[in-house]
């Protein structure tokens, strides 16, 4: 799991407790039925007012507040609260598997990037563990709050960059993170980061990204299941209890990877898929594994009896491809 905080408290029975739902949304939700059983093209922006279909890529809804994961304004409302809005990766990964990489590859002769860093979780470990550190992010808020985080670190530095645009130019790095941020479901956005990124590594170089992984999530659903028929609850209702989550939400589109979490519609990979989508591009995957967590990041009180197999992320390790890094990009 990762990438944000599901925020409803769970009960072990049926699904994800569904939050109570305000008068006010409830209206909202009115309305948003409305407007998709009259195929009106439009929908409903964060402040409730109605944009046309064709400024929302793709017509899909993108999260709590309708804003897009994609767009400047939804990252920094997430600064409004961050630690409750977006899962630490930092301070939940039971193995510090990404720490563990930043000790190995750091040297003080050298440079790191945090790509999409957010409010800067990571930047104090990669500054102690590199020379100089690159901190970027889309989000002018998020970069903000990063640098009052961080201000005792001098040897960092920071841009706000879109990276998923042609043409960005930042410094190159010898070792990039980028931790959550290529969760987008639009393919050419998360191929724009990755190929930005490939752009800004040196040949010696190092990426570590971190991505939600499609396996953990089913089988944190069939985890739910299996507590669900552990606590007395007969197989066909804990399959309905499971499923009703999924259906409310209109999760079809689950084979391409999109799970919602709170709401948002979030990228997630097969280790498989990251092995085929990296083959012939311009950088090579050296490894892939777990970063694991505990079963509260799924759950608010998961039973004691609940141990491993953990919920997970990927951390995919890359490096550049000496015959191809140069001239080949990952197509959109
Ligand atoms: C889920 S948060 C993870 C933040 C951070 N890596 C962490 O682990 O706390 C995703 C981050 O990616 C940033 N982001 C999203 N799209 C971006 C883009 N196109 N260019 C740069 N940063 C982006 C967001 O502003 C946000 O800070």
């Amino acid at each position: 799991m990762s990438a944000f905080k599901g925020d409803c408290g769970e009960e072990p029975i049926l699904a994800h407790q569904p939050c109570e739902i305000s008068l006010d949304n409830k209206i909202l939700q009115m309305c948003r039925q409305w407007l998709k059983s009259t195929k009106t093209p439009a929908g409903l922006y964060g402040d409730n007012s109605i944009c046309s279909m064709d400024v929302r890529s793709e017509g899909r809804y993108y999260g709590k507040n309708e804003l897009r994961t994609m767009d400047e304004r939804y990252w920094d409302k997430a600064g409004e609260d961050y630690d409750g809005e977006i899962f630490s990766v930092l301070e939940q990964d039971r193995n510090e598997v990404v720490c563990s990489y930043i000790r190995r590859l750091g040297s003080g002769e050298l440079t790191a990037g945090d790509f999409g860093c957010g409010v800067g979780k990571f930047l104090p470990v990669l500054a102690e563990n590199f020379g100089r550190v690159l901190a970027v992010d889309l989000s002018s808020e998020l970069l903000a709050q990063a640098r009052e985080n961080c201000k005792g670190l001098d040897n960092i530095t920071y841009a706000r960059k879109d990276l998923s645009s042609d043409g960005v130019k930042l410094e190159t790095v010898d070792f990039a993170l980028s931790v959550n941020v290529a969760i987008m479901m639009p393919r050419k956005i998360r191929v724009g980061i990755i190929n930005t990124i490939a752009r800004h590594l040196r040949k010696s170089g190092h990426l570590l990204m971190v991505v939600p992984s499609l396996e953990s999530a089913l089988f944190a659903d069939w985890r739910l299941l299996d507590w669900n028929i552990n606590s007395g609850m007969g197989y066909d209702r804990a399959v309905a209890a499971s499923l009703a989550e999924v259906e409310a939400s209109g999760q079809a589109s689950i084979r391409h990877g999109a799970v919602e979490i709170d709401g948002v519609p979030t990228k997630h990979y097969l280790k498989e898929e990251l092995e085929a989508f990296f083959a012939d591009g311009p950088l090579d995957v050296v490894s892939i594994e777990k970063v694991e967590y505990s079963w509260k990041t799924e759950f608010e009180s998961p039973p004691k009896w609940m141990k491993g197999p953990y919920p997970w992320d990927w951390a995919v390790l890359l490096k550049p491809a000496a015959s191809r890094f140069e001239s080949v990009k990952i197509k959109v």
